[in-house]
């Protein structure tokens, strides 16, 4: 997709369909589409009067322009009431828009934003969201079809009428288009079924994806995780015959010395269970658990073409979770890269396994800042469910940068407590710590295991299990299907780290 600021007149637009975004209770025609409410003979003035179209959160009413302009349809779109606006749900209303668009073919798009919509926030801040609303509604769950039964089309053109003159606008239109692009990739891969997408096939399309963006890819065998004493990471993997891998990849923007970034991202590229197999309802999505991995990719892909200066740096451990005569069982201790040893409790806690061997290995590069992405577990998704990010950490600064930048990409995040009162729930009665314990609290729980791996750093959690994928047919705002959750958080991380 292209993307652009125009500065024409709504009425002179050559597009295939302008998006008019109209806020519930509006009873007129914004003056900025009045020539193009003439030009229509007061069909929008029409329609508002009649309470055709009601400005409805994510209503949509397409008008003919009977060829009295150079643009073929106007198209309102309900914004809901003002109040309850805000970027998170223009981005959804623009993305629900752009896949109906889509649908009936149109491939240009032009979005006009009257003054009463960009009122409500920074130029900047609009022009991302329209962009990545836009771009993030290019994306389709039926890649393995054989027969297509709605259209493909992609909007491959958007133009936004109404921040221009706006510098840092036309900057922002830029990132939004390189954010939404490292997202819808992404999805991609998450989407793609367990059998298509191994961990043999994750490496392969990241060396595909690096090329010619300067990032540095190293990948670590199963020889190698030998070496570096990687026994979490190993015993998830002794239960599948598909070799597990760990990408790492490095971009250097900072200086030497200066703030290093870890990006560490949960790569099962199917979880079963292992041993404490999970049960049949549903697993199939399971093989989405590589989203926090993908999701650290996307980010750093964006990361090469953002360009901040600082130093960042992807780890990704992959590997499926599967039940064998070789699988770990309960019971079992094992030991990891860090040297702490781990009861395993619960096969079914593997994510948090192989991040501790990608945390210490985050530690050992000498990150100064960590942040860990995966869909790790049920609670964070039965409590938030597919509308927000779970955040967990030790250090306050780290995570308030967490949040602009959550803020910024336009992904809700809610922070979750992490208090010492809740210290002893991962002692082990046999090692020093174990990966499963009370039916309570498993969010948390789990970050607890995790923040033992960090060596103190400033380090924040994000839970995904909820949000990379969204599966709520009742869920109007978001499209079904993987989300490229806390791709854009991380990118924005990145940035705001460089800026200080
Ligand atoms: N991959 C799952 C978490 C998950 C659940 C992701 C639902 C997406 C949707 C994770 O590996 C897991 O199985 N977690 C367990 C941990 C428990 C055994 C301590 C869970 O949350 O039930
Ligand atoms: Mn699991
Ligand atoms: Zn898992």
């Amino acid at each position: 997709m292209q993307a652009r600021l125009l500065n024409t007149a709504p009425e002179k637009a050559e597009t295939d369909a302008l998006i008019l975004p109209i806020f519930e209770g509006q009873s007129t025609v914004p003056a900025e589409a009045a020539a193009l409410d003439k030009k229509l003979k007061g069909a929008i003035t029409q329609l508002l009067a009649d309470q055709e179209f009601r400005g409805r959160f994510m209503e949509l009413v397409p008008v003919h322009n009977l060829g009295n302009t150079p643009s073929k349809w106007t198209v309102l779109v309900g914004l809901g009431k003002p109040t309850e606006l805000d970027l998170v749900r223009l981005r959804n209303a623009l993305q629900a828009a752009g896949r109906v668009l889509r649908k009936r073919g149109h491939r240009r798009v032009t979005v006009l934003l009257p003054k009463a919509v960009a009122a409500t926030a920074g130029a900047a801040d609009l022009a991302r969201a329209a962009t990545e609303g836009i771009g993030l509604s290019n994306f389709d769950t039926g890649s393995l079809k054989t027969r297509h039964e709605q259209a493909v089309t992609q909007i491959d053109t958007l133009s936004i009428i109404g921040l221009d003159g706006e510098k840092s606008a036309a900057a922002a239109v830029k990132d939004g288009l390189v954010l939404a692009e490292a997202t819808n990739r992404i999805r991609g891969w998450v989407n793609a079924p367990a059998n298509a997408f191994t961990p043999t096939v994750f490496v392969e399309k990241v060396r595909e994806a690096v090329k010619g963006t300067g990032l540095d890819l190293k990948v670590l065998e199963v020889a190698d995780m030998r070496r570096l004493k990687m026994g979490a990471l190993l015993a998830v993997a002794r239960g599948s015959d598909e070799p597990a891998k760990m990408i790492v990849l490095r971009y250097g923007g900072g200086r030497k010395g200066g703030p290093t970034l870890a990006l560490v991202g949960k790569g099962i590229t199917f979880d079963s269970g292992g041993i404490s197999i999970k049960p049949a309802q549903n697993m199939e999505m399971m093989k989405s658990d590589m989203g926090g991995g993908a999701a650290v990719v996307g980010a750093i892909l964006a990361i090469a073409q953002l360009k901040p200066k600082v130093n960042v740096i992807g780890i990704v451990p992959t590997t499926e979770n599967m039940p064998s005569g070789k699988a770990i069982k309960p019971g079992d201790v094992v030991t990891g890269s860090g040297g702490k040893t781990i009861e395993i409790i619960n096969t079914d806690a593997e994510g948090r396994l192989i991040l501790s061997d990608g945390i210490t290995y985050a530690v050992n590069e000498g990150a100064t800042h960590i942040v860990d992405i995966a869909t790790l577990t049920g609670s964070i998704a039965r409590t938030l469910g597919p509308l927000a990010i779970g955040a967990f950490g030790n250090d306050p600064p780290l995570m308030g940068l967490v949040r602009r930048s959550a803020d910024l990409a336009g992904e809700r995040l809610w922070e979750l407590p992490t208090w010492a009162d809740y210290d002893g729930l991962i002692d082990s009665e046999i090692a020093d710590i174990k990966n499963a314990t009370v039916p309570w609290a498993g969010a948390t729980t789990a970050a607890l295991f995790l923040r033992e791996f960090v060596d103190g750093r400033p380090w924040v959690h994000l839970d995904i299990a909820g949000s990379a994928w969204q599966d709520a047919s009742e869920l109007k705002t978001v499209p079904k299907g993987p989300t490229g959750s806390g791709v854009r958080v991380m990118a924005h991380l990145a940035q705001l780290l460089a800026d200080r």
